[in-house]
């Protein structure tokens, strides 16, 4: 069912060591690859990441889960990542609201086959773009724009319901993590 398959599909940002083979990246790329996109322009390039020295050395530029007063450690750092490039030249006409409907959509497929890799990740706005991109080699004329960060998951991440409308996922000390929906009641309007 796909249902389940979006519902074990969430936001992890505590890792293992086990490093994500260029392999397992390329298949998520396939995801993408096989997206919608504004006008099939395919604008959008991704740039893989998973040496583990220089997923290192990118981590310190990464901000997680901006909402809580933790940041995963060193140890349970992500052991890949991917970034969601444009191009300098493509950037100037790419209108942002269809860029970011493109990249949305490319970022969730690429998600959801890491998940059934055995592996997971985040979404990450929050990061020092101009520094990533220098400590991971974008090539020169295009610029990262989001990026994934991916690994094998070493916590846990449930669902739970909204209580008194608030959404802030929370997080205990055990590595478990919160994730409050609201119900299909209070999202359809009609
Ligand atoms: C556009 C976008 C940007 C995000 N940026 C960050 C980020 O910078 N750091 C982070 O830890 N999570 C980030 N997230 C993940 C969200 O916090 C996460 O999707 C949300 O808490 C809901 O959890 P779920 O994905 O498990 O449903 C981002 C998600 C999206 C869609």
């Amino acid at each position: 069912m796909i249902l389940e398959q979006l519902t074990r599909n969430r936001t992890h940002r505590s890792f293992t060591k086990k490093e994500v083979p260029t392999d397992a990246l390329r298949k998520m790329i396939e995801g993408a690859r096989v997206g919608a996109t504004t006008g099939n322009t395919q604008k959008l390039r991704f740039f893989l990441v998973n040496d583990p020295a220089t997923c290192d050395a990118a981590f310190g530029q990464v901000r997680f889960a901006g909402l809580l007063p933790w940041n995963p450690t060193p140890e349970e750092s992500p052991r890949a990542y991917i970034a969601l490039c444009v191009s300098n030249e493509n950037l100037a006409d790419y209108n942002p609201g269809f860029m970011g409907f493109d990249m949305g959509i490319a970022a969730q497929n690429i998600l959801l086959i890491a998940n059934e890799l055995g592996f997971a990740g985040c979404i990450v706005a929050s990061y020092n773009k101009a520094e990533f991109d220098k400590i991971v080699k974008i090539p020169t004329g295009y610029q990262s724009a989001y990026i994934i960060a991916l690994g094998e998951p070493a916590d846990t991440v449930t669902i739970v319901d909204v209580k008194d409308g608030d959404t802030k996922y929370y997080r205990d000390d055990k590595n478990n993590h919160f994730v409050p929906k609201l119900s299909l009641d209070q999202l359809i309007l009609k």
